[in-house]
């Protein structure tokens, strides 16, 4: 990420002794572990230092596994996708994320009856998918998902999409607005297949001249059937429906590529503009924003173009630009430390520090109804991602947060989104 106004990443910090404000993270020597640490920052009253991030401070201690280990290991072993059949759930994520949806999967089912496989990389198949939450599937590495309803198996790109052809001219039936998303896996391999995927999608359409898909930008406003086809190898296709409203994404293979205009301070501005279509909400003009971790300013921009209030918290400096914006109060302290005046609409949270420590102070707010929406991002360098999503929902719910979401979104790297509300 470009921190314009930030401290220079390149500089040399001490490492964390104690933490001397109120209620902020608790003293804790910093830990050092191979491969994996990242420096970022956190405040103490009158500076900003630097702590060291790594996987053993983060790590869930008393995590242990639901679900017996050979059926972690049959899944990771490879399959391939010539195995899949209609009835299945067909799964893509990150590439490297496979291992995190296959837990959640085997979490969600411990008997084993989700029976997820990895097919190669950035793609999974289930059995079955996991309960639905509160009437929706929520899956929390998954980028996108879908039931199959039929399989082909060729190299040859005519005859592949002629055993395509009757699902896709039925589902076409059937459907009164339909989309038509043919897409490859996130993967180095996948990637390759994009052309084979795009003229499939050509080759479909021509085979119905009469049948018009909608374009996305017509899918997220009306909505309408979701046709998801997934490229998965050289030989195999699979096809699958979904309504927008239950699909996981309305982008093809969830790739929701954000789109900014505008001269933003940070990368991270996509993040946040994923997690508002990925909620279908966002704050109206005037409504107050807290935003902890806010600096350099990506996130604050996208809020402040929003028209709304921001109060931005960060002991490193914001953007020199941004800052003149008169609607921009700039807190220059540790989130930890920070209480709001008056409860505020949305509590918005980037902080790079321990998930667990962030999740407990933002329990705070949810306690003393200082907000009624939160979106945060936790940053997860552990290797069982799963396990902590599991404790992060867990401590946030008790202490008052409801409806909570998770999702590792298209922006996201080794971290999550989640979304609540305050009962
Ligand atoms: C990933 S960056 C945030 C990027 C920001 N959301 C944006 O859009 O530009 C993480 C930020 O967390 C801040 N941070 C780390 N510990 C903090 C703490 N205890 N209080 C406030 N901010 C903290 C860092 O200074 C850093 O600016």
């Amino acid at each position: 990420m470009a921190h314009r106004g930030g401290p220079s990443p390149a500089r040399k910090h001490k490492p964390a002794k104690k933490h001397a404000g109120r209620g902020g993270p608790p003293a804790r020597p910093t830990h050092k572990s191979g491969g994996h640490d990242r420096n970022h920052t956190f405040a103490k009253p009158g500076g900003v230092r630097h702590v060291r991030i790594d996987k053993t401070a983060v790590a869930a201690p008393d995590a242990a596994p639901r679900y017996p280990a050979q059926l972690l290991e049959q899944a990771l072993a490879e399959q391939s996708p010539s195995t899949l059949v209609p009835g299945q759930w067909l799964w893509t994520m990150r590439e490297g994320a496979e291992r995190d949806l296959i837990e959640e999967l085997l979490m969600a089912a411990p008997d084993g009856s989700s029976r997820p496989r990895r097919l190669g990389g950035a793609l999974v198949m289930s059995a079955k998918p996991p309960p639905e939450r509160e009437g929706r599937l929520d899956v929390t590495f998954a980028r996108q998902g879908f039931r199959i309803s039929q399989v082909a198996h060729t190299e040859d790109a005519a005859e592949l999409a002629s055993l395509l052809g009757p699902a896709f001219a039925a589902a076409v039936q059937s459907s009164e607005n339909f989309a038509l998303h043919v897409f490859v896996p996130d993967s180095t391999r996948g990637n390759e297949l994009a052309g084979r995927a795009q003229a499939l999608r050509d080759r479909l359409l021509a085979s119905l001249p009469n049948a018009t898909p909608i374009d996305d930008a017509q899918l997220r406003r009306h909505g309408g059937t979701i046709i998801q086809i997934c490229v998965c190898d050289a030989r195999t296709a699979a096809l699958g429906c979904s309504s927008s409203d239950a699909a996981l994404s309305l982008w093809p293979g969830g790739r929701a590529r954000m789109r900014l205009g505008g001269d933003f301070p940070s990368r991270a501005a996509r993040k946040l503009a994923e997690a508002f279509a990925w909620l279908g909400l966002s704050p109206g003009s005037g409504e107050v924003c807290v935003d902890l971790g806010a600096a350099p300013g990506g996130w604050s921009w996208l809020l402040l173009e929003k028209k709304a209030r921001v109060i931005a918290v960060d002991p490193a400096r914001m953007d020199t630009a941004l800052m003149q914006n008169p609607r921009l109060k700039h807190v220059q302290g540790n989130a930890f430390d920070y209480e709001p005046e008056e409860t505020v609409d949305w509590l918005f949270c980037d902080m790079a520090y321990r998930p667990l420590e962030v999740a407990q102070m933002l329990g705070r707010w949810a306690r003393h109804r200082h907000t009624r929406l939160l979106v945060a991002n936790f940053k997860l360098p552990m290797k069982r991602k799963v396990d902590m999503v599991e404790r992060l929902r867990g401590l946030l719910s008790q202490q008052g947060f409801t409806g909570i979401r998770t999702r590792q979104l298209y922006h996201d790297r080794e971290e999550i989104t989640l979304s609540a509300h305050v009962r």
